[in-house]
């Protein structure tokens, strides 16, 4: 099926769904609350996981999986047609939240597991027992990678060690990096039109790595591959709703530069909706948003880093990314890929806008106050650092 196909399959898809929600005497509240969680991000979109409890803007997101008609208003399509997505990591942390959210998402067909821990079956037979439309697949091991990867459309990767306290995203670097190296290299041989997304870090430095090994293998095309960012504007919206008190389903952060520390750059001037804050709210929110990684880290005490809030985050990525795939318009969320928007930072994070080739267009900055173009100035330095220190690691392999 040619993926003009698929786009309208998926549309009538769509439709017939609403129409369901409409008929079968779902909750009519929690549809309706259901469109607007990431308006800021991607407007105007129904969102298949964006079932928020009417008790509290705080509860979790709650999934009503039975109405009066014992049907689920959450998944409601056949997604026979739909897109293979595979998670490289899937029995980790994230991997496993990340790969639950996406056996949700009507639009995805055919979900791959792929791990190096051979429980990795295991969580795929669980998730498969889950009554949704996608088939899952547990593969496990190098010799499987070619199977999980093959005809796939996105690759998530959060394959890779996670902090503990004390340490930063860079030290993970000497780990994580040939791990990203030679799944991309997977990518390369299997299914170098897929969009891939990195969440393993350090994402400064392995989306690099990532481009570079496609590079290298005559594949590279820098629309189909970014770095995860969406942590960091899911964090942002929700710090600044709840000072704000304003609905967090209405408010949008852009965060812009890189994924670790003070590469983390809040645009707090741009909020949507324009909201305002003082000196010492702009300076505690920017800080704040920047260390909330470490904020977790620190809380689990050795446990590992954030995985739930970013299965989350890379579920709405993932939507976004598949939402564009699929030839809708108005498709936008902050990610950081190849760009020429600043000079000297071949990479850097803004907002793209998202469509049938994966990133459409990078977007520009915009207007920032001078606050945060001392950190803009700040951050530079280091975040070039961390992208010289990705493409060295390929550059110099033998
Ligand atoms: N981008 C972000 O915002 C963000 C946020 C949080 C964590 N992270 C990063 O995500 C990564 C994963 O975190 P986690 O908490 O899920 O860790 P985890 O240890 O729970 O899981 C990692 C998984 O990767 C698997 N793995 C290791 N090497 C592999 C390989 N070569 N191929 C396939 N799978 C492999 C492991 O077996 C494990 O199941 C870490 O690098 C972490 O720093 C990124």
């Amino acid at each position: 099926m040619t993926m003009t196909q698929k786009a309208i399959k998926i549309a009538t898809t769509k439709i017939i769904g609403s129409s369901q929600r409409g008929t079968r005497g779902v909750d009519t509240t929690t549809t309706a609350r259901s469109s607007s969680l990431m308006r800021g991000a991607i407007k105007g979109q129904q969102r298949w996981y964006d079932q928020r409890s009417s008790s509290s803007r705080k509860s979790s997101v709650s999934f009503k999986t039975r109405s009066a008609s014992r049907r689920s208003p959450v998944v409601h399509a056949t997604a026979d047609d739909g897109y293979k997505v595979a998670v490289l990591g899937a029995a980790g942390g994230i991997g496993q939240s990340l790969s639950l959210l996406l056996k949700m998402n009507p639009m995805i067909s055919d979900l791959a597991l792929y791990d190096v821990g051979a429980i990795v079956k295991g969580v795929a037979v669980d998730l498969s027992h889950c009554n949704t439309a996608s088939t899952v697949n547990g593969y496990c091991g190098n010799e499987e990678l070619g199977q999980a990867l093959k005809g796939c459309d996105l690759v998530i990767i959060p394959a890779g060690v996670p902090r503990k306290p004390g340490m930063t995203r860079d030290d993970l670097f000497s780990i994580n990096a040939g791990i990203v190296r030679d799944l991309t290299q997977g990518v390369a041989d299997h299914c170098p039109n897929a969009v891939v997304a990195i969440i393993s870090n350090p994402v400064n430095s392995t989306v690099p790595i990532a481009c570079e090994v496609m590079k290298k293998s005559g594949t590279f095309d820098k629309r189909k591959i970014l770095g995860v960012t969406t942590l960091d504007i899911v964090r942002s919206d929700e710090f600044v709703s709840t000072l704000k008190g304003l609905d967090v389903n209405d408010v949008d952060v852009p965060v812009i530069g890189g994924h670790a520390g003070i590469t983390i750059l809040p645009l707090l001037s741009q909020t949507f909706p324009q909201t305002s804050f003082s000196k010492k709210e702009t300076e505690d929110l920017t800080v704040r948003i920047q260390n909330a990684g470490t904020e977790v880290v620190e809380a689990k005490a050795g446990g590992g880093s954030a995985t739930l809030s970013m299965a989350y985050a890379a579920a709405r990525m993932g939507e976004a990314i598949l939402r564009g795939l699929s030839g809708e318009s108005d498709v936008y969320e902050c990610s950081y890929v190849s760009s020429d928007i600043v000079p000297d930072m071949p990479y850097f994070a803004t907002k793209c806008k998202f469509g049938k080739d994966g990133i459409e267009e990078v977007m520009p900055i915009g207007d920032i106050t001078a606050y945060e173009q001392e950190w803009l100035d700040k951050l530079k330095p280091e975040l070039k650092a961390q992208i010289d220190k990705g493409i060295a690691f390929v550059a110099d392999a033998p």
